[in-house]
């Protein structure tokens, strides 16, 4: 039998109850899923720093036990290649995610043919949640009920009160200016 190795990789700024329902639907169809954080998006500012991002996965993920969670640089082919992995799992909530997702695997294919995306569905209830959304709601201080985890939702919330208190952005780790 072949070991299937899966990474699923995205932003998770933060992981929502959407991402965890397909972490718990890879899980049982992988072998392994190794969860990775992609460093360097060209997004806008970010509200979480890797490390805590990694750390809620680790937390919400615990109880899985073929399930690891790192931090990735680069393409997500050639970590996929030093993982050893043979596939790439993304979630699909609507068809207005599938263009991007489609070019996306076309071209991860293309720059590496060893590696197959395999899309999988999050519980319907969740088709309409994104972290974007989240950190929206949190900013203007709507409920986050059954959006994240109660651990998660804590965290964005002290996040937002922080940058609230700082709003230039000084209290981000790694910032030295006052
Ligand atoms: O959660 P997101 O923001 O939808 O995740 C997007 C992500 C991280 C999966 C994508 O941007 C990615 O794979 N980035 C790594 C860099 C890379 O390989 N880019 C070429 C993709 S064709």
């Amino acid at each position: 039998m072949k070991d299937i190795v899966a990474i699923y990789p995205g932003s998770f700024d933060p992981v929502t109850n959407g991402h965890l329902d397909l972490i718990h639907r890879g899980s049982k169809l992988f072998d392994r899923l190794i969860v990775a954080i992609a460093r360097n998006m060209d997004k806008a500012e970010p509200l979480f720093e890797m490390d805590e991002r990694k750390e809620m996965l680790e937390a919400m993920t615990s109880e899985l036990d073929n399930v690891t969670v790192d931090i990735f640089g680069g393409l997500l082919v050639t970590y996929c290649i030093q993982k050893n992995a043979n596939a790439v799992l993304r979630g699909i909530r609507a068809v207005s995610d599938y263009e991007f997702e489609l070019q996306m695997a076309l071209m991860n294919r293309k720059m590496e043919p060893r590696v197959e995306t395999v899309f999988m569905m999050p519980a319907e209830k969740y088709s309409y949640l994104s972290s974007r959304i989240v950190r929206e709601i949190a900013k203007l201080g709507g409920p986050l009920g059954g959006l994240v985890p109660e651990m998660v939702e804590e965290r964005v919330r002290r996040k937002i009160e922080q940058s609230q208190s700082y709003p230039t952005g000084a209290h981000r780790k790694g910032r030295t200016n006052p």
